[in-house]
């Protein structure tokens, strides 16, 4: 019998799919890993199997379990694809919040409707989903990103009432800020120009948006985290791997209210410009 562990992850092209990716692998597991970008003849690389992925396509994300299972069925599935489009709730286009739903939210439901009986078959298995801080507490101007969150945090609660009996256990990973995300990933909503009446507050919370990603905590040491945990026999429900402010911005969400809480957020994201 095969001893080697194997896990499947998506959006491990970059970011911290990739660092998680690469940190399985230096953990002895065999992992096989999607995304877009990966072609049909990228095969193996650093000892991880890259195989082409989209995981808003059902034929894709059919296509992609198919090609993996002739290498090896899942121990483990690790779902980080994901986008967000940066723009106000009034003018963020409804494609627009469709299409990082589609990514965040239902790409996760998609690959799960595959790996899931395969792992049901076998009685067991890991199925771990990258939420974020985004889906505890809302953050100006990143809607669509803080709606899908949620939405996966959720549904995550539901999945893991539902596939315990078969020896399925989920986990959801909430990072907070990380140097890792490319802007390739963050557009911007496309109404959100100088002529719009958020413009000066959205630049403010950009900047400090972009700021805190660009000092963000090592997403090395997070995939360091992820293996270590998927090796345990029992994994939590909730990993958060975040600074003490954003564990402390989940406190203050959670048990101060919500005028405390949204007071708090408008003076860190929306700096007044000083009137010359
Ligand atoms: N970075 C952070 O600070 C942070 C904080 C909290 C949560 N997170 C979460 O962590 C995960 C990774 O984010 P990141 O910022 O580190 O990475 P990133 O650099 O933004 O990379 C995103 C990844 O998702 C893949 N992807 C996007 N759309 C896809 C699709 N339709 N099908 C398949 N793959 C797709 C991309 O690959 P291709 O373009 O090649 O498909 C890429 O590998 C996301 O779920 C994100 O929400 C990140």
């Amino acid at each position: 019998m095969d001893a080697q562990k194997t896990v499947w992850v998506t959006g491990a092209s970059s970011g911290l799919g990739l660092h998680t990716a690469m940190a399985l692998r230096a953990d002895g597991w065999r992992v096989i890993a999607g995304a877009r970008s990966f072609g049909q003849d990228n095969g193996e690389q650093d000892g991880i199997l890259r195989l082409p992925l989209d995981v808003t396509d059902e034929e894709s994300v059919r296509a992609f379990c198919r090609k993996a299972a002739e290498t090896a069925l899942p121990d483990a599935l690790v779902q980080c694809a994901g986008m967000l489009v940066l723009g106000s709730c009034e003018e963020t286009l409804t494609d627009e919040y469709r299409r990082v739903i589609d990514t965040n939210y239902l790409g996760m439901v998609r690959m799960n409707r595959e790996v899931i009986p395969l792992m049901r078959r076998r009685n067991g298995g890991k199925i771990v989903l990258f939420s974020s801080i985004n889906g505890l507490l809302g953050i100006p101007f990143q809607s669509a990103y803080t709606a899908s969150k949620h939405a996966v945090e959720g549904y995550a609660e539901c999945l893991k009432i539902e596939v315990r009996p078969y020896g399925i256990q989920v986990m959801l990973v909430e990072p907070g800020d990380h140097r890792s995300g490319s802007d390739k990933y963050r557009p911007h909503a496309v109404a959100m120009n100088a002529d719009s009446p958020y413009a000066e507050a959205y630049e403010s919370a950009v900047a400090r948006i972009h700021h805190d990603e660009t000092n963000g905590s090592d997403p090395d040491v997070l995939g360091r985290k992820i293996a270590r945990t998927l090796d345990r026999k029992r994994i939590p429900f909730r990993k958060r791997i975040a600074s003490t402010d954003q564990h402390l911005a989940v406190y203050v969400h959670r048990f101060l209210g919500a005028r405390v809480n949204a007071g708090i957020l408008e003076r860190y994201y929306i700096r007044k410009k000083k009137k010359a």
